[in-house]
């Protein structure tokens, strides 16, 4: 039986072979995607040409010192891929997303991407979303009534304001975070439609319709590529 951590590595190392090198791509942010970083890095060391658009500020750092080309989104008009990681993954391929609180950049790298790579050991796969804490970020402007708004909907009892260090966890864009204990999520595309209505709610770490791959470590040391289906996403 392997550590979660060598599962986490092992899916990073396999996930860097759909990179070729060339356009730039979408880099995630945690600790799985981490052991990609060092796996391209092995790359670019050997002469793979990689510029990447990365989720965010601790991803930037980490792909910049593994001598890693750095881009910004707004140079670029459409990613072909993004890889990243997961704190749930259900069988339809919807996702939480957040717990290193990079929601948003990462979500708006995913959205300008064709296809979206999930990296993970096997602990992420759910039946259901929902037991991981679901991360809202949140303007810091009136943050107690945007989360009462939260628990008025009544898809959740509690919405904690995350901490680190002793102190309010800041995302790299200013807000605050949410930790929104939901309890099985039954329609996680309501859930994501209701809290955007909600004044002061930025983002939500439910990724739907987003992800078109994983790449799942196992202890038993297998590696199992699942593929989603896009849907297509009718507005009414
Ligand atoms: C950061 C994320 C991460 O991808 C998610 O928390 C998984 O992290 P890890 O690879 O460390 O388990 O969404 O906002």
């Amino acid at each position: 039986m392997l550590p979660q951590d060598e599962l986490k590595q092992r899916a990073g190392v396999y996930a860097a072979d759909f990179v070729t090198g060339g356009a730039p791509i979408g880099l995630g942010t945690g600790s799985t995607v981490s052991w990609l970083i060092d796996e391209l890095a092995r790359r670019v060391s050997q002469g793979l040409q990689l510029e990447i658009v990365p989720t965010s500020a601790q991803t930037a750092a980490l792909a910049a010192a593994a001598g890693i080309t750095v881009r910004s989104l707004d140079e670029i008009d459409r990613l072909s891929l993004t890889i990243d990681g997961a704190d749930e993954i259900d069988p339809a391929g919807a996702l939480i997303k957040g717990g290193g609180g990079a929601l948003l950049q990462e979500k708006i790298v995913a959205s300008a991407s064709g296809e979206l790579i999930i990296i993970a050991d096997g602990s992420k796969l759910v039946k259901q979303l929902g037991k991981f804490p679901l991360p809202v970020e949140v303007i810091t402007f009136g943050w107690h009534q945007t989360r009462d708004r939260i628990l008025d909907t009544g898809f959740c009892v509690e919405a904690r304001l995350r901490q680190k260090e002793g102190r309010n966890f800041v995302t790299d864009h200013g807000h605050f975070i949410l930790d929104c204990y939901c309890g099985a999520i039954q329609d996680p595309s309501r859930v994501n439609t209701v809290m955007h209505l909600i004044p002061g709610v930025v983002e939500t770490g439910l990724f739907i319709n987003m992800a078109t791959r994983a790449i799942i470590g196992y202890p038993d040391g297998k590696i199992e590529e699942i593929e989603f289906r896009k849907e297509q996403v009718v507005i009414r």
